[in-house]
């Protein structure tokens, strides 16, 4: 199967038979993980940059590793180190990337849209690691898989998404990743963390954790983006553990064995306590495994389709 489009911008404009065909695609990925497959062949001659305006610990480094287990050349073009401190635009540094060969670049940017006008100009794909409020597909992607694989389906799961949704990229992506291939998805924060427009999705909106637990197969607590709060919009953290703060004291709401998952970076004692996050049924570390296959699945669709173009 070949992707519609060329790059990888957001779950929004993808269909559900793309998104069905990257899990399972990286299910195969995931394999070879397993077998300790950190020498593969399948990207040999491609050449991948990540370009990143915004701090990053895991998504970089799995994009790193996926595109080094098989066989990619990667670099890092360090943002604060490069001519984009000098004033060069984001157009200027793409063009400069074009002229050196690169098949592929992985851009992380705070602008909404940045990677989308990237994608325009550069012809070879450019794959969307978030941009600011907007999307941040391959989050959304690894996250699926990791539902998939603890409970074998998406069709029919419930998803609980807590936390600061306005803000959040990955709250978007889940949004419409996971209602495409027909899971129910409640959002739940105070009124002043939900996005205007929510209403019209498909999302169930609460402020009351009980109700959007209560029956949940998935929680996903979502990171405070203080970098992104022009004003506190909750009291204080301490109010913000007691309403929304996922402890095992709250998970006693849960009628059934829940999966806990988070983004990460986890602010331990805020979004959830210390217990949860190191908990058997807590999914975050095996949300960074999966972030390596699904970003290895993502790059080798990609570089397999500019082949079969040609
Ligand atoms: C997320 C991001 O950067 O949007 N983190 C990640 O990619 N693992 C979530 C966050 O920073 O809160």
């Amino acid at each position: 199967m070949i992707l519609k489009s060329k790059d990888i911008i957001g779950l929004y404009d993808m269909e559900a038979d793309e998104i069905s065909y990257i899990l399972d695609s990286a299910a195969t990925m995931k394999q070879l993980l397993l077998q300790n497959a950190k020498k593969m062949p399948h990207l040999q001659g491609k050449s991948i940059v990540s370009l990143f305006y915004e701090n990053s610990t895991r998504t970089r480094l799995s994009f790193e590793l996926a595109a080094k287990y098989l066989g990619a050349t990667f670099s890092n073009l360090g943002v604060s180190t490069s001519s984009v401190n000098k004033g060069e635009t984001l157009l200027d540094t793409g063009k400069t990337i074009e002229a050196m060969g690169t098949d592929i670049i992985v851009i992380r940017h705070p602008l909404a849209g940045a990677p989308k006008f990237l994608g325009d100009n550069f012809s070879g794909h450019v794959i969307n690691a978030g941009d600011g409020m907007h999307e941040h597909p391959t989050q959304a992607l690894l996250d699926m898989f990791t539902m998939k694989e603890k409970f074998g389906r998406i069709k029919g799961l419930s998803v609980a998404i807590i936390g600061d949704i306005s803000h959040s990229r990955v709250a978007r992506s889940n949004l419409w990743g996971l209602t495409k291939l027909g899971a129910k998805v409640t959002l739940c924060g105070m009124d002043t963390m939900m996005p205007p427009g929510i209403g019209q999705t498909d999302a169930i909106v609460t402020n009351d954790i009980k109700e959007a637990i209560r029956d949940t197969d998935v929680i996903m607590a979502l990171r405070i983006q203080k970098e992104r709060l022009e004003s506190e919009f909750f009291p204080s953290i301490r109010e913000y553990h007691k309403f929304f703060g996922i402890n095992e004291d709250v998970l006693k709401i849960c009628g059934k064995d829940v999966l806990i998952m988070h983004p990460g970076p986890v602010n331990r004692g805020v979004e959830l306590s210390s217990a949860v996050i190191d908990a058997d049924f807590s999914a975050i570390n095996t949300q960074v495994t999966n972030g390596v296959a699904i970003r290895m699945a993502l790059l080798y669709i990609l570089t397999r389709r500019k082949n079969d173009d040609a």
